[in-house]
């Protein structure tokens, strides 16, 4: 495959919120499970467009802790196909040089997909080609709630809070903010994805429903990127 095009500056993590999944089912009248199998076979390619661009970190918003409130049956059949597809990928990433995190919890998670989970982990925690964080069980709010728990239990005192100590407490821990987040299906919001990282993430939206997300709408989405004037709360140079 050619290389491909240089895009500057690039951000260094990306993250994803892959919606749209249902909606793609429905207009093919499929059932909605159809519709997470066409969106998790689409991971592949865009793990590998994202780490040809030589993007460092991808986060992929697989599964919220708001995920629970739908159907049982919905969310059995996701985890069957997470479970099924991290299984038959691991090998594949890792040989790509590509390190697997996991941020989110796994209580509650069923055994097997947590157990997959672990071994990808593990198997590829010595890779630096890319970092794939799959947020998975993943709240912002309870990744907050969980870093001040873990502050208390250290027995902090508070002049020693700030936002560095809490950074390190989070799933993320070593992990840059997002540079740039993007949301398929057009909706604009983030839904509880990297709440505290996301501070100045530049956000892109694109009607495109996740299971169609290509490698044109990687491009679009990187030079869009490439255009936005980070300001950080500073003012733009003279
Ligand atoms: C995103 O697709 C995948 C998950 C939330 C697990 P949706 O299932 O949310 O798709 P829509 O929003 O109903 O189209
Ligand atoms: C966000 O999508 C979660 C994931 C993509 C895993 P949702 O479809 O759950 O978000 P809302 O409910 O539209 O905010
Ligand atoms: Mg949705």
């Amino acid at each position: 495959m050619a290389e491909p095009e240089q895009i500057t500056p690039l951000p260094t993590h990306v993250a994803i919120v892959m919606d749209g999944n249902g909606r793609w089912a429905g207009q093919r009248r499929l059932p909605r499970l159809a519709g997470h199998r066409a969106g998790t076979e689409n991971i592949r390619r865009i793990i590998r467009a994202f780490s040809d661009y030589g993007v460092q970190y991808l986060t992929l918003y697989a599964f919220s802790t708001e995920n629970w409130t739908r159907p049982s049956e919905e969310v059995r059949g996701l985890f069957g196909i997470l479970r099924e597809v991290i299984d038959r990928e691991t090998r594949a990433l890792h040989e790509a040089g590509v390190q697997i995190r996991h941020l989110g919890s796994l209580e509650g998670v069923p055994a097997d997909l947590a157990a997959a989970i672990g071994r990808g982990v593990r198997l590829t925690q010595g890779n630096n080609k890319l970092v794939l964080c799959i947020a998975f069980n993943y709240g912002g709010r309870l990744e907050i709630v969980e870093a001040v728990r873990a502050i208390f239990r250290a027995g902090v005192s508070p002049e020693q809070i700030d936002a560095d100590l809490i950074s390190k407490h989070l799933y993320t821990a070593g992990i840059p903010d997002p540079d740039l987040i993007i949301r398929t299906a057009g909706e604009m919001r983030l839904s509880n994805l990297l709440i505290w990282q996301a501070a100045y993430a530049e956000y892109y939206s694109t009607p495109t429903l996740w299971p169609d997300f290509d490698l044109e709408e990687v491009r679009a989405a990187l030079l869009a990127f490439s255009r936005r004037e980070r300001k950080f709360g500073g003012r733009p140079p003279e």
